[in-house]
């Protein structure tokens, strides 16, 4: 798959380290080209500085969700491509959540994109297990992801699945109350909006 990954820092590299060894053909992008060549060297993928997401069938956003917007906006026409949105829009304490229960980033960041297709993906692993690869304590490590696209969730399990989970079968899709459920037992603020269909969760493991 290509996909074009934005963010060269925690999470942009574990991703960067994961997607590459599952064989995708990876374009990396950052606001330091420097970081981004050298990211791109060591994972063999390509570094690029401008249309980054020119023939990309998916895009991640790895910044902070106050950088995210502007990220996207930088590299190149989204119309069409699955944005996966990994950011948690925290406070900077990390205590509690800069928007949330009545809207959240993959929303907020649809609304910015409106012919991209978002989901929400690996914004509830944590960087140091996504870098140490697909199991933890002897588990596989679940990636939970959420949309209103079907064909775009059905790319995303396939981006996720050949990173860890090729030979494992996927749980059924389940309910927005599995989502909200699921989102706050993580402090991460899933689809939870009545705005929309009901939205799917799905997950991997
Ligand atoms: N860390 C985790 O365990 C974890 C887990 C789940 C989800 N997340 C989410 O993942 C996202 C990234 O977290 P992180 O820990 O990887 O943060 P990080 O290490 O601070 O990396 C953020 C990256 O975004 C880049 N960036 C900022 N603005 C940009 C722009 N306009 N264009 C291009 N790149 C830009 C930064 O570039 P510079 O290098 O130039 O500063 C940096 O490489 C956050 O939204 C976070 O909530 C993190």
């Amino acid at each position: 798959m290509n996909i074009t990954r934005i963010g060269t820092g925690n999470m942009g590299s574990a991703l960067a380290r994961q997607l590459a060894t599952a064989g995708h053909r990876l374009v990396i992008t950052g606001r330091d080209t420097a970081k981004a060549q050298a990211l791109a060297r060591s994972v063999g993928a390509v570094a690029r500085e401008r249309g980054a997401a020119d023939g990309a069938e998916v895009v991640i956003v790895a910044t902070g969700y106050a950088d995210a917007v502007a990220a996207l906006s930088a590299a190149g026409d989204l119309a069409g491509t699955v944005i996966i949105d990994i950011t948690n829009p925290l406070t900077a304490d990390y205590t509690g959540l800069t928007l949330g229960h009545t809207t959240s980033a993959a929303e907020e960041i649809q609304t910015a994109f409106p012919q991209a297709r978002v989901v929400k993906a690996f914004n509830t692993v944590f960087a140091q297990v996504l870098a140490a690869g697909p199991t933890l304590g002897g588990a596989t490590v679940p990636v939970y992801f959420a949309g209103d696209d079907l064909a775009a969730k059905a790319t995303v399990r396939a981006a996720s699945r050949t990173r860890a989970t090729s030979n494992r079968s996927p749980d059924s899709t389940s309910t927005s109350a599995t989502a909200r459920a699921t989102a706050r037992r993580s402090r991460r603020p899933g689809w939870a909006s009545s705005r929309r269909e009901p939205p799917h969760l799905d997950r991997l493991d």
